[in-house]
């Protein structure tokens, strides 16, 4: 069953913000959901997340291991574009994690991957640095169950620090091998 969510006014910002609410993509066989920050504005405009400059690096990494992004569900913390690319609010973040626990749920993965700082902290309690985390195996409860999540650095770090995209390879190439095994 696809999860989508059709309608939503909780956040007054970013509804005057948003052009159109961005779901996931992706049915999710492989058993991983990738959860983001926010839609940007390609992401907006095209009602699909992760399609822009980070998007295609993600989708690249991806095939680089043989997985496509049709076998994964590709998510954000939040469903619609802040003004002006700010970070989400904690407000929102609290909004919209229903429905991102929902989806969740329904993909019943065996590894959700958070793309950087914001899904990160907003999933796992008690995180305040990406470096702390990265890479590690965490155990936490999301819903109806206890889950992995692993944290990967966001895919547009590496463009402004090419140091990172060891550490993302080595990470999403973890994150993939836990799913198949
Ligand atoms: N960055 C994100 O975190 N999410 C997207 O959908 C695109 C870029």
């Amino acid at each position: 069953m696809e999860y989508t969510v059709d309608a939503c006014d909780r956040c007054d910002s970013l509804v005057e913000s948003r052009s159109r609410i961005v779901n996931g993509v992706g049915d999710g066989s492989l058993g991983v959901v990738f959860v983001g920050e926010a839609p940007g504005a390609d992401e907006d405009e095209q009602g699909e997340p992760f399609v822009g400059r980070s998007g295609g690096i993600l989708t690249e990494k991806l095939n680089d291991l043989g997985v496509s992004r049709d076998e994964v569900r590709i998510t954000n913390s939040v469903r619609c574009r802040p003004p002006d690319n700010r970070d989400p609010h904690v407000g929102e973040l609290e909004s919209c994690r229903p429905y991102l626990v929902a989806e969740i749920d329904t993909y019943d993965p065996d590894v959700v991957c958070t793309l950087g700082r914001v899904p990160t902290t907003n999933l796992v309690d008690g995180v305040t640095a990406m470096r702390d985390v990265v890479g590690d195996e965490l155990r936490t409860r999301l819903g109806a169950k206890e889950r992995t999540v692993v944290p990967c650095y966001h895919p547009a770090a590496m463009l402004y620090d090419r140091s990172k995209e060891g550490v993302i390879d080595e990470t999403l190439g973890r994150v993939v091998e836990l799913a198949r095994s």
